[in-house]
């Protein structure tokens, strides 16, 4: 293997992959230099993902040729491509929650077994090299989402990856935690290690990436260098129109409360206090916007309005029905839609097809069989509407649900939960993991629903996308409403300091 600095560590010619009725990849040309950061950049569905997976050995491209410092191979499978030093984080976190750190870092890991003492040194050795602050014998579930991040990407590291491919690694992370993956991305760069990276953040990937391609339909269209662009020229290459903005003209706001939660409270299993005296209301025509460090009581929340959880004391009113002892199937019934924050998880079952997904949405977690066949021409039809509306890229309604790219799973919540006419729309993280255009579509959708008088309670880490979208905004800190702040005046310094608590009982 060639060390000279001029041979790319990574060298793609040519590479195809077709899925059933759909191009994946087309002649896919991308060269990385060694030592820098890469990003990948492009729409929903343009074939990032798909290319990282082939360079990562989990797909086998129909053509075209891999070379990794300059020698041209065959990747068969992940452990060989971690065979060569190449090693992919994915967006979906892989680790046990009852394991400690470096039980889940040696999990998987061949030939480990009794030589834990070594192996808990050289996790702490990398840990300590690359400024992760990781405690080998914590806890998985202890820990929030940017340390479970850096435990996955310490899996890799561990593994002897110096080619290191990351998905969406910020679409999880609050602008804090973003910064911290960003000092350890850079000192991993420093130590000589090649970084790909996939974002939809434009500004993101202009402040950290040495270099930008940009795929659109399946292949590499351009490769920049960030002082030669801006994010306006990065969303004309990739989708060809302008940047879309987040503001909300003027607002729609009624005095008919919609959602009112009085004095609510959740205390789990144990006696944690999870959520102390939460007292909101939502109008007709209203959007609130939660902001919060993740952890911070924003799930808990959520799931307690949509009836995931049932709140310890407190009411909880749906236009002025008391449903606090409901479940989360009547709730639904009874109009309020619910775009969950892991949607692979909570949202969608990947194995059915999209207009299995459809009914899915309307009969929650026992669908009555009567009404299955009662609608399921209704449910195909319905199916077809969203993807149109909502410009869900896929062959047809029969797809199965894991061939959609990220962002038109993504897509296909937004619309199903908007379909039925919520009065009260419950909406973590609408926008995570679509692409610019896509993100202005669904804002749109939301402006357009709440200015018929829909009420939404809005949870994003995104701060530009909660300033932009909401009529205030409350900031919640270790289960607490802190503070209510008008999105009109305040700035995302400002908020991000009464997040993480900087401001004391700020107002
Ligand atoms: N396993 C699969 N089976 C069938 N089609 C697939 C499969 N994986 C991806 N595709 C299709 O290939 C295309 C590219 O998908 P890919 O996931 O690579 O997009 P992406 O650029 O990562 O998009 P996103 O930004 O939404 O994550 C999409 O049309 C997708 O539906
Ligand atoms: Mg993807």
């Amino acid at each position: 293997m060639s060390e000279s600095a001029s041979v790319p560590a990574v060298e793609l010619h040519g590479v195809g992959k077709s899925f059933p009725g759909v191009v994946a990849n087309h002649e896919v040309d991308l060269s990385v230099r060694r030592g820098t950061i890469h990003a990948l950049v492009g729409e929903n569905g343009a074939g990032k993902t798909t290319l990282m997976k082939i360079l990562y050995g989990v797909q086998k491209p129909d053509r075209g040729t891999i070379a990794l410092n300059g020698e041209q191979l065959t990747l068969h499978s992940p452990t060989d491509a971690i065979e060569h030093a190449v090693g992919m984080v994915f967006q979906h976190f892989m680790l046990a929650d009852n394991l400690t750190v470096l039980e889940n870092v040696i999990l998987g890991a061949e030939g480990l077994y009794g030589i834990r003492d070594r192996a808990r040194a050289k996790v702490a050795e990398i840990s300590r090299a690359y400024g992760f602050e990781l405690d080998p014998d914590e806890l998985v579930e202890t820990l929030g989402v940017g340390q479970r991040q850096r435990i996955e990407i310490l899996k890799v590291l561990y593994r002897g990856a110096r080619i290191i491919i990351l998905d969406e690694p910020t679409a999880v992370l609050v602008p804090q935690e973003v910064d911290a993956l960003f000092d350890n991305l850079r000192e991993l760069r420093a130590q000589g290690n090649t970084l790909l990276f996939i974002s939809h953040k434009l500004d993101e990937v202009l402040a950290i990436a040495d270099e930008i391609t940009v795929m659109r339909r399946g292949t590499t269209v351009a490769s920049v260098k960030p002082s030669d662009v801006t994010a306006h020229d990065l969303a004309e290459l990739m989708v060809g129109t302008e940047l879309p903005s987040p503001s909300t003209a003027e607002s729609t706001v009624t005095d008919q409360v919609r959602l009112e939660l009085t004095d609510v409270s959740l205390v789990d299993p144990v006696g944690r206090s999870l959520l102390s005296d939460i007292n909101l209301r939502i109008h007709a025509g209203e959007v609130l916007g939660i902001a919060g460090v993740e952890g911070n009581g924003q799930t808990e929340l959520v799931e307690t309005v949509v009836g995931i959880r049932r709140a310890s004391t407190g009411t909880i009113e749906l236009e002025s029905r008391d449903i606090t002892g409901w479940g989360a199937r009547d709730r639904r019934g009874a109009g309020i839609g619910y775009i969950p924050e892991d949607r692979q998880r909570h949202a969608l079952l990947l194995d059915s097809t999209v207009w299995e997904n459809r009914i899915l949405g309307h009969q929650t977690r026992e669908p009555s069989t009567r009404g299955v066949w009662l609608n399921l021409r209704g449910a195909r039809a319905d199916s077809a509407r969203i993807l149109e509306q909502y410009d869900v890229r896929t062959p047809s309604v029969d797809t199965h649900m894991l061939a959609l790219s990220g962002g038109n799973q993504q897509k296909f919540i937004v619309g199903r939960e908007m379909s039925g006419d919520p009065v009260v729309l419950v909406a973590a993280h609408p926008t995570r993991g679509v692409d610019v255009g896509a993100q202005a579509a669904i804002w749109d959708h939301i402006r357009e629903a709440r200015k018929l008088g829909l009420a939404v309670l809005l949870v994003s880490a995104d701060l530009d996308e909660l300033i932009g979208l909401s009529d205030s905004i409350q900031v919640i800190l270790r289960g607490r409403l802190v503070g209510e702040f008008d999105p009109q005046t305040v700035s995302p310094q400002e908020l991000g300091a009464a997040m993480t608590g900087a401001e004391g009982e700020a107002s």
